[in-house]
């Protein structure tokens, strides 16, 4: 017998195996890591999701258990469509929202919807690794456009949209970006908003920890600069609970959003509608607001707290830059030294990061890495950081 298993995949080396070992390793108990993206269990609102399950099953149980719409709970979609007032977008309605399996499913919803072998996409450099594992499914030609510390770099947007004119979307994630944390600037958004004005690229905006700002000031969606063209996605993954999976798209473009409802009606038919309706109660029930200011709180102090363990032991020509909100910090190592080797140094040591190389299209060996702050104990973070600074040393002194 010989199956044939085989499926042609025009970037072989896309780092999945890498990312998994890199995630496997990281999970085990004996290891401090800082290589995952994962919320602080603390808090997740056990108590009050208690509550709201018991109520959808005394009053709505039949329906909680029932198949439902693809495009989902009308109660649900109505709350996020008055949210986006908080990101400056005045005019969503609850039917410009789809709601999907967490924001993971909407990356793949788009490429399944847009993406022919071969098409272009931009994306920014660095990005999420799962959108570009996701967008490598259906096998596009990816672009990627630098970032820096105040946002994409517009200079190399233009000039990558005037080399690519036929490009399909860019995809950006402007606030707290992952894996760098960085945002987008007021300047960077008002001229990246003008050059996609003038372009004919959709612009699939990633928001997952915008509402995770715990200093500074925010800035407004590209769905207020941009309408209809920009497609915005978002999550309760990090403000709620990631276990419960719930994320959407807000697509005001109707082409699009039959296209988006249609591969998703054929992918899963709907997005767990218990689930959906015990979160549409618990949102309904209690202030999202307040329990999200608890969970700034609380990363606050471990980003502060991080930051000072860094700037405290690690050798000095590591650099990072500091963040303002979110759950990573970005850092780089000097010359001489990758991230890789950090990685694997560290992890002998007991403590992993995350390398910085599956999140880019095509540079490796880099020298920059991810650290997430937000789901480890002041203890780790201090006894994590201060043997990641004697790795570091002692790689350096190589
Ligand atoms: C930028 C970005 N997009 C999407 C996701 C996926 O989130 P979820 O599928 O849990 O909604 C994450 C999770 O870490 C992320 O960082």
């Amino acid at each position: 017998m010989e199956l044939k298993l085989s499926k042609k995949i025009t970037k072989p080396d896309f780092q999945g195996e890498f990312t998994a070992s890199i995630l496997a390793a990281a999970a085990s108990p004996d290891i401090i890591s800082f290589a995952g993206g994962l919320p602080n269990p603390v808090s997740f609102p056990v108590e009050e999701m208690d509550a709201a399950v018991h109520k959808v099953m005394q009053e709505k149980g039949a329906v909680a258990l029932q198949y439902s719409n693809t495009q989902g709970y009308q109660p649900l979609r109505a709350w996020i469509a008055k949210r986006y007032e908080v990101l400056g977008v005045n005019d969503v309605v609850a039917d410009d929202i789809i709601i999907t399996n967490g924001s993971q499913q909407a990356l793949e919803m788009v490429g399944a919807a847009l993406i022919d072998p071969g098409d272009k996409i931009l994306v920014e450099n660095p990005t999420y690794l799962v959108a570009l594992q996701s967008f490598h499914l259906f096998d596009p030609e990816v672009i990627p456009v630098q970032i820096n510390p105040d946002g994409i770099d517009c200079d190399k947007l233009q000039a990558a949209i005037d080399a690519n004119p036929e490009a399909k979307f860019i995809y950006v994630i402007p606030n707290f970006q992952n894996p760098t944390g960085l945002t987008y600037s007021r300047e960077v958004r008002e001229r990246a908003a003008e050059i996609f004005k003038n372009s004919n690229l959709l612009v699939l905006e990633d928001n997952p920890y915008s509402e995770l700002r715990f200093a500074g000031e925010g800035g407004k969606s590209f769905g207020y600069y941009l309408g209809e063209q920009c497609c915005m996605f978002g999550t309760f993954s990090k403000i709620v609970s990631p276990g419960m999976r719930i994320g959407w798209i807000c697509c005001r473009n109707k082409e699009l959003k039959a296209k988006l409802l249609s591969y998703k009606s054929t992918a899963d038919l709907h997005t767990n509608i218990f689930c959906q309706m015990v979160l549409a109660q618990y949102l309904a029930a209690y202030d999202l607001d307040q329990h999200i200011e608890k969970t700034k709180v609380l990363y606050k102090q471990k980003a502060e707290f991080m930051m000072d363990c860094m700037r405290k032991y690690l050798p000095e020509g590591v650099t990072f830059t500091p963040t303002e909100g979110g759950m990573f910090l970005w850092a780089e190592l000097p010359d001489g030294i990758t991230a890789v080797d950090l990685y694997r140094a560290g992890l002998k040591r007991g403590v992993a990061i995350c390398p910085g190389d599956p999140f880019y299209e095509y540079e490796r060996n880099v020298r920059t890495f991810r650290i997430n702050y937000s789901n480890s104990t002041d203890e780790a973070i201090e006894t994590g950081m201060k043997v990641l600074g004697e790795v570091c040393s002692e790689l350096m002194a190589k």
